[in-house]
């Protein structure tokens, strides 16, 4: 129950019960109840019963800080706010991995980045520049056949999903199951069917790893079974940390992204043909995009008692940073409201930043950038028919369907 969930150092003028008392709101659209936050006289940082309720429910809430400067201070800060066990996966099977690197603290983390960085290099994504322009045009051109669609199936979720599933060296007969056990543990609000989605991926790759030890391929599970950090090769849980991170990282945030792109392309006529007239725009309209609609929560683990800003948080306390409200804060963004497609500077954190900092930022971004410009190209016009309801759900933040028609 809101308001019964607040451990006895919390002052009680510090609580308020944001996520319970805006649930509607977010799933029409969290993006604009986030906004409720800078409303009235409410405090910058404050306690939410509710808070990690997705990632950490064994916890008494969290705090929420909503401005873009105590964001970047604490995701720049692994010592006092550190990552471990942040997203809950393996404690969801019972076991006690971390999910590689995103669970790991320094000095780890920085061995694992190391050897992980080139694998999503600017390099790298030129490489695969071509696959992604085949795969948008083969979907797009599908899509056309037709003179309506739901996007998430028809293109946002393929484009991505292809390019991941071939990178993971993963079979493609088999993204229906992917996708389902994706929505099982990312989505879905019972802890039982996320448990019942981990165990599945978690048996799926642990098969495939096996696979790959015996025959290694070019791929990414065989990169994690081959790779040396000093001189060692990695563990069994190391192995299966790398994996498991790329396979929840990798298929669905990009998907999020891009339907959030395409309701505001299609609510926006005059947006699309600016974007028809300048692709040159596109590149920094995909950051503006990136910014009003930054699709992760994370959330870090106090490591001692401390004073952050005034308040007392005690070790053991979680801290959400809706990557959102730091890319949408008042004070760090003028006119934070309008999506302004040249906007220079953008400061978002749709990424994060500090040592986490998202690893496949460039993959998203390429991939992002060529699905608007070739879906325009084929169907410049399009829009949302009359009456489409639009859900969105959380976890990482994503519309359930999106249903588009055009002439
Ligand atoms: C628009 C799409 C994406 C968004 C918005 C996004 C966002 C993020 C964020 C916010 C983090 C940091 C989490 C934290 O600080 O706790 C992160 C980390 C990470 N992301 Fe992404 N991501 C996207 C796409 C991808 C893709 C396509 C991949 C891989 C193929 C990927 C792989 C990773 C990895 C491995 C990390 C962990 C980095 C580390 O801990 O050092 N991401 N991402």
């Amino acid at each position: 129950m809101p308001g019964t969930n607040i451990p006895q150092h919390v002052p009680q003028d510090l609580v308020r019960n944001f996520l319970s008392s805006h649930q509607d709101a977010m799933e029409r659209d969290p993006f604009t109840a986030l906004r409720y936050v800078y409303e009235g006289e409410g405090q910058d940082i404050f306690f939410d019963p509710l808070g990690a309720r997705l990632t950490q429910p064994h916890l008494p809430g969290a705090w929420v800080l909503t401005r873009n400067a105590d964001i970047r201070e604490v995701l720049q800060d692994p010592v006092l706010f550190s990552s471990k066990g942040i997203t809950g996966f393996s404690k969801l099977l019972g076991q006690d991995w971390d999910l590689i690197p995103v669970e790991l603290d320094p000095p780890e983390h920085a061995k694992f980045r190391a050897i992980m960085n080139p694998l999503f290099s600017p390099k790298r994504i030129n490489e695969l520049e071509h696959d992604i322009r085949e795969c948008a045009s083969h979907l797009v051109r599908k899509a056309a056949q037709r003179k309506d669609c739901d996007f998430n199936e028809a293109f946002g979720r393929p484009l991505p999903v292809t390019i991941f599933v071939r990178l993971m060296g993963l079979p493609m007969e088999e993204f229906d199951t992917f996708m389902r056990w994706e929505d099982m543990v990312l989505h879905s609000m019972d802890m039982n069917v996320r448990h019942e989605g981990a165990v599945e991926i978690h048996n799926y790759l642990k098969e495939l790893i096996a696979k790959r030890k015996l025959q290694p391929v070019d791929d990414l599970v065989s990169f994690a079974v081959k790779a040396e950090i000093d001189g060692q090769k990695l563990t069994d849980d190391e192995i299966m940390g790398i994996c498991f991170l790329l396979f929840v990282g990798g298929l669905d945030t990009v998907a999020a992204s891009l339907a959030f792109t395409f309701k505001y392309l299609a609510e926006n006529p005059e947006a699309r043909q600016r974007l028809i007239n300048e692709p040159d725009l596109v590149a920094s309209a995909v950051e503006e995009i990136l910014r009003t609609h930054s699709v992760v929560v994370t959330n870090r683990i106090v490591t001692q008692d401390t004073t952050f800003r005034d308040i007392k948080m005690k070790q053991g306390d979680c801290v959400v940073c809706y990557t959102a409200l730091g890319s949408m804060d008042p004070k760090e963004f003028e006119n934070t409201q309008e999506l302004i497609l040249d906007r220079s500077p953008n400061r978002h954190l749709a990424f994060s930043t500090g040592p986490h900092r998202c690893l496949g930022s460039h993959l998203a971004r390429r991939e992002m950038q060529i699905a608007i410009k070739v879906w325009l190209k084929t169907i410049p016009d399009f829009w949302i028919p009359e009456g489409a309801e639009i859900k969105a759900h959380g976890g990482i933040f994503g519309l359930d369907s999106l249903p588009l028609c055009w002439d």
